[in-house]
């Protein structure tokens, strides 16, 4: 295949050509500009390149603790599965290859541009498999609209998927310039913009201390309450530098602590950024029921397990899956929490804060 053809591999008829996008230097820098790795049929040596420097190929999710979670979840042949977040599709393959023959994965996302993606890779697995643009917190709803008493498998992979954080055009991350949105689902009536310009001083301190633990929580509100009279906020950019001038630093005063610290720290808006996608998309809401009625949905001896990327979200996880065995809705449940080992957070370093928990409902003989 010629180079031109294969740049023009993606989403057209074959025969036709589309040329590369431009860019400046030698290497694509932009995600749009990134055009191998939108288009890793084509190009498989990309993928095999980043991987091997610990990057995530753009438009693309390395799924974590996978081994960790089939071990703990054991799908079994004829085994129902619900995948509340299906994502790029990492899990909810590794559960197809299990569950067959007989087996049906049952796939949740409330994004609809990357549901349609992975309807498309999903689609040729052994199993039926069926997926429904959905809130987990829906999934009583799903389980009657596919007819089922219950599922074996209850998955969530909570957060954001890389496809999500790394297109700018998501606003979702402080790294890249670009609309102020956040909505992992684009019904949500309110943008991460939109919050910032119409909460009050108090309800945005206590978000960000609350979701993200933001030491300067009150400085950072006191500054977005002040800067949104003189212009309303529309880019990532414009928060990231409220942030800077509410913490007294700087950009350049920022790399350089950052050249000095062995370790690298927390980027300073990476708090703030996390606490206002968690609010704009209610994340800890969709949590709490998708925890309250799991037990309901869940077959005799069916398993939940979930992997969470904060304390909030963990904590809630602890507690439902703690309360559920003591009141004997659970039968048993993960006496510690599981994260990755050190050689998958060195191929993977965004899989570095996940946290991963399970539990099994009571089974008929018990
Ligand atoms: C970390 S990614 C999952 C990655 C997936 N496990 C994989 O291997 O590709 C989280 C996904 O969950 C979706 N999501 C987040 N909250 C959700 C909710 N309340 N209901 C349904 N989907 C949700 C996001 O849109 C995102 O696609």
């Amino acid at each position: 295949m010629s180079e031109r053809d294969r740049a023009g591999a993606g989403g057209q008829t074959p025969g036709q050509h589309r040329r590369r996008p431009r860019y400046r230097g030698t290497h694509p820098k932009s995600y749009t500009q990134k055009y191998k790795e939108h288009n890793l049929a084509a190009y498989p040596e990309i993928a095999a390149h980043l991987r091997a420097k610990g990057n995530t190929p753009a438009g693309t999710h390395v799924p974590v603790l996978v081994e960790e979670v089939m071990a703990c979840l054991r799908p079994r042949p004829g085994d129902i599965v619900v995948d509340c977040t299906v994502g790029y599709g990492g899990h909810a393959l590794e559960f197809t290859k299990r569950i067959g023959p007989g087996g049906r994965l049952i796939g949740l996302d409330v994004d609809a541009i990357e549901l349609e993606r992975t309807r498309s890779r999903l689609g040729q697995d052994s199993v039926p498999v069926n997926l429904y643009r959905s809130n987990f917190a829906g999934i009583a709803k799903v389980l009657s609209q596919e007819k089922l008493d219950g599922f074996d498998v209850i998955f969530a992979d909570l957060g954001v998927s890389s496809m999500q954080i790394d297109n700018p055009e998501r606003g979702m991350s402080y790294k890249h310039e670009g609309p102020l949105d956040m909505r992992m689902d684009d019904r949500l009536p309110q943008t991460g913009a939109d919050l910032l310009n119409s909460l009050s001083e108090e309800e945005l301190a206590k978000a960000f201390w609350e979701l993200a633990d933001e030491p300067d929580h009150q400085k950072i509100a006191h500054q977005i309450v002040l800067q949104r009279t003189a212009e309303p906020f529309s880019r990532t950019s414009q928060l990231v530098h409220v942030i800077f001038d509410a913490k007294g630093l700087n950009p350049k005063t920022w790399r350089q602590q950052q050249r000095d610290s062995k370790s690298g720290s927390l980027h300073p808006a990476a708090r703030t950024f996390q606490a206002l996608r968690i609010l704009v998309n209610d994340e800890l809401g969709s949590l709490r029921e998708l925890l309250r009625v799991a037990p309901y949905c869940l077959r005799p001896g069916g398993r939940i397990g979930i992997i969470s990327f904060h304390s909030g979200e963990d904590r809630l996880v602890k507690q439902s899956f703690r309360d559920g065995v003591r009141s004997g809705t659970y039968q048993s449940a993960a006496k510690e929490v599981i994260a990755p080992g050190i050689e998958e957070t060195r191929s993977n370093p965004r899989s570095a804060s996940a946290k991963f928990r399970w539990a099994a409902a009571q089974s008929l003989q018990s």
